[in-house]
């Protein structure tokens, strides 16, 4: 199996973060980030271009909302995004309190709840002023809650197919983590580890479930994605990118039997930049034999 696994790159862009990759079957289309870039990119399968649109701040995700559009999360704001006009309107802003801190990953649960969560100041590549983020979610009726504070770095996040296990990292603590979920209330309790990351696994960053419900969780500093049993933890095949830091994955194609994974080349030196002339490049990864799922829009409407 392994043997027939294909790694391949996506044309022109290197970004600063690549980050936030959502695949859209209408369009055959891989929406990602490239957050410092302060840029949405839009890969098309079907001419091999890349579309990009400015944000004007740090863009932590975009997902496609039900009535049109796009909800990104652009500095502290989850705004609105119209692609055809390239109009990024806030609809609400978070830690009003904590001007420096900016949204960061996000992603939409199985009822069309959005999540995202946010960090603090970032001085350097993975170094944060620690559990000043927290994490958010988001109804159709546009209206917040707090689900958790004292949140280092938010990252990676997705939802268990039957709804009742969401799995988060907050990229400082070095584990994959899984809650309780309750897609009535889009409460979270229970936290519990569910793997730890080796020191030659760098950070966990963003991750995706397939549909077998085994998770895919990128590295960043680790050059890699694992692949992890959601009840067990049992770490059950790596897979190895030519870049180190890779950022997040999601799985899209036809039948979604790709999985792409985004990376950053902010951080980087001189040399490790020569060393990694792919650095900040998305890569299409075929041949794993494993299939993801659609993506759900928010739920929300946002453009008028
Ligand atoms: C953040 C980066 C951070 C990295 C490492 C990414 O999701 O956007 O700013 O350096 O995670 O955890
Ligand atoms: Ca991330």
């Amino acid at each position: 199996m392994m043997s027939s696994v294909r790694v391949e790159p996506l044309p022109d862009v290197r970004a600063l973060i690549g980050e936030g990759p959502l695949w859209e079957e209408s369009e055959q289309t891989l929406l990602f980030v490239d957050i410092m870039g302060k840029k949405i990119h839009r890969w098309s399968s079907a001419s091999n271009q890349i579309a990009s649109l400015d944000t004007g701040a740090p863009v932590g995700f975009a997902v496609a909302a039900r009535g049109g559009g796009y909800v990104a999360g652009v500095g502290r704001s989850f705004s609105s995004v119209d692609w055809s006009t390239g109009a990024v309107t806030s609809l609400v802003t978070v830690d009003d309190d904590k001007p420096q801190n900016r949204l960061n990953d996000g992603k939409v649960d199985p009822t069309g709840r959005l999540f995202a969560g946010t960090m603090g100041l970032e001085q350097s590549p993975g170094q944060v002023q620690m559990k000043r983020g927290a994490l958010f979610s988001l109804d159709s009726k546009l209206k917040l809650q707090k689900l958790l504070d004292q949140v280092s770095i938010s990252n990676g996040l997705d939802w268990s197919s039957d709804g009742r296990s969401f799995f988060y990292v907050d990229s400082l603590e070095k584990s994959v983590d899984v809650f309780d979920y309750d897609v009535n209330t889009g409460n979270i309790e229970n936290r519990r580890v569910l793997y730890r990351l080796q020191p030659a696994e760098g950070l966990p960053d963003g991750l995706t479930l397939d549909s077998d419900g085994n998770i895919w969780v990128s590295c960043y500093d680790g050059g890699r994605v694992l692949q992890l049993h959601p009840e067990t933890g049992a770490l059950l095949q790596t897979v190895s990118l030519p870049v180190s830091k890779t950022t997040s994955c999601c799985f899209g194609g036809r039948d979604y039997s790709d999985l792409f994974v985004t990376s950053a080349s902010l951080g980087l030196s001189q040399s490790e930049l020569s060393a990694q002339p792919l650095a900040g490049a998305t890569f299409r990864v075929s041949g794993l034999g494993v299939k993801g799922r659609p993506p759900v829009e928010f739920s929300g409407t946002v453009l008028k």
